[in-house]
């Protein structure tokens, strides 16, 4: 198909896409004065790759957002394209920077030169509360020490030890960064080369402090990597630890992952928004290196996943870190169905006018599979599979869309901790994606999807009976970009 057709079908209700061209990495995400910045990779130019400027967009629900004009530009004469980086409010004007009312906020990117890939990390900033941008004349502020994959700064205040922190990733590792004023940065350490998972590029690296319920603390540094992931092409793994203001340490060795689906990558924070309701909410590109030059989307092509809060749970002694829809989400649901089965399947219709967030709890039995099917007219069907004795979750999709070759791994799988007993899934289905979120999100999966016509029916099954419960809502929204 030609990938200029116009495709409204597939444009999403609720996920953040660009109105038109491409769209890659979440960047400089920073909530100031109720509005949720979100900064992203974008070619301006085109529906392809390149170019690389940061667009802009913001939102006071997460749900609906307001676009705004290009915020840092490319300039090729000078330090390049403007690569992947993050934001942050100056709350007490370390850098200097302040004008008027308004604290400063100050993005930290990477400047590249395409072609010949000097990566630098460099600075702008805004003093009107992030609605126009200017770059530091004195750009860059860390120069490249010699590496070919030196990129992706995520900046953030530390408190304990009052200074700025920089993470970026340096080759197969992530190096770490001091600052008390945001432009002069004295290198403390590094991480990650005997850790976690090699199996291609580490980029996009953030770290923050999550607590459990029960208020224990532990610190959480995401790593995406490209290729090598769960289901191939990219992923994002995490690690739990400490970090004192100088050094991570991690407590495991095993790899964990963020999300097991293939289409969620690059993911990290808001910065700004803990101090407020102790959230650390976190939005991902939704979509995979291995293809989305080729998604057949049209005036646009690149989504962002659903916003998530982000929560740390102990299981056996050990930390994790689970994902449910950011609060916002469940603050615009419209629950509109409710249906409980033990003796039969569950079958309904489902409206093809909203994004839809699917409640499921079922109690499964060992050698029991427990199915969620989507279908829609034109016989085209995304399959969900839970084997408890497997402790696993399949998906299905390549009878989802006749662009099933598109997808490389059409059978998706996903760990889970649990086993038998009563399970609860979270589904999200938008025009062209589902989220799984297994067990109050210890287990996610991040899918793209573009069916022919939009699924309308799901059934819910087992091969055992049980009791099955479902219930459906649509996911409250403002009209569509197109
Ligand atoms: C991740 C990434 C980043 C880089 C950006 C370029 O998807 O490769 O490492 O900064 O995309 O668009």
């Amino acid at each position: 198909m030609p990938n200029n057709i116009f495709t409204p079908q597939w444009r999403p209700k609720v996920h953040f896409t660009p109105q038109k061209n491409w769209m890659n990495d979440p960047n400089g995400l920073v909530f100031y004065n109720g509005q949720y910045h979100l900064f992203y990779q974008y070619n301006p130019h085109g529906n392809d790759w390149g170019n690389m400027n940061w667009g802009h967009a913001s939102s006071t629900d997460l749900i609906n957002w307001q676009h705004h004009p290009i915020a840092i530009e490319m300039d090729v004469a000078g330090l390049g394209y403007i690569y992947s980086g993050s934001a942050v409010v100056d709350f007490n004007n370390t850098s200097g920077l302040q004008q008027g009312e308004d604290p400063p906020l100050v993005a930290i990117f990477t400047h590249t030169q395409a072609g010949c890939e000097t990566q630098r990390q460099s600075l702008a900033f805004s003093t009107d509360g992030g609605l126009s941008w200017q770059q530091y004349k004195n750009n860059p502020v860390i120069d490249n020490p010699g590496l070919l994959d030196f990129r992706d700064p995520k900046v953030f205040w530390h408190t304990p030890s009052q200074h700025w922190i920089l993470v970026l990733t340096a080759g197969h590792q992530i190096n770490f960064y001091r600052s008390e004023n945001l432009f002069n940065w004295q290198y403390i350490s590094s991480f990650g080369e005997d850790d976690g998972c090699h199996g291609g590029e580490w980029e996009c690296p953030d770290l923050f402090e999550l607590r459990t319920k029960d208020g224990e603390k532990k610190w959480v540094l995401l790593v995406s990597l490209v290729p090598g992931g769960p289901n191939g092409g990219n992923g994002t793994q995490y690690f739990v630890g400490d970090f004192d203001g100088q050094t991570f340490a991690p407590e495991h060795k095993d790899v964990r992952w963020l999300d097991y689906g293939p289409d969620n990558y690059a993911g990290v924070t808001w910065d700004g928004k803990q101090k407020l309701d102790n959230r650390r909410t976190l939005v991902a590109w939704m979509s995979n290196w291995i293809y989305a030059a080729d998604m057949p989307t049209f005036p646009w092509r690149g989504a962002m996943c659903l916003p998530r809060d982000l929560s740390l749970i102990k299981h056996n002694q050990s930390f994790f870190v689970s994902n449910q829809p950011a609060k916002e989400i469940d603050d615009n649901l419209i629950t509109f169905a409710k249906h409980s089965q033990t003796a039969t399947d569950v079958n309904c219709e489902l409206p093809t006018d909203s994004a839809l967030d699917i409640k499921v709890s079922a109690e499964v039995n060992q050698g029991d599979k427990l199915y969620i099917r989507f279908s829609n007219s034109d016989g085209e069907v995304v399959e969900l599979k839970y084997l408890p004795d497997h402790q696993k979750v399949v998906v299905d999709r390549s009878r989802a869309g006749w662009q099933y070759k598109l997808w490389r791994t059409p059978r998706l799988e996903a760990d889970t901790t649990t086993s038998e007993g009563l399970i609860n899934c979270r589904l999200v289905l938008d025009a062209s994606s589902l989220e799984v979120f297994w067990q109050d999100g210890t287990t996610t999966m991040t899918i793209c999807l573009l069916p022919t016509s939009a699924f309308n029916k799901i059934e819910l099954a087992s091969s055992q009976l049980g009791t099955k419960c479902l219930e459906l809502s649509r996911i409250r929204h403002q009209s569509a970009t197109d």
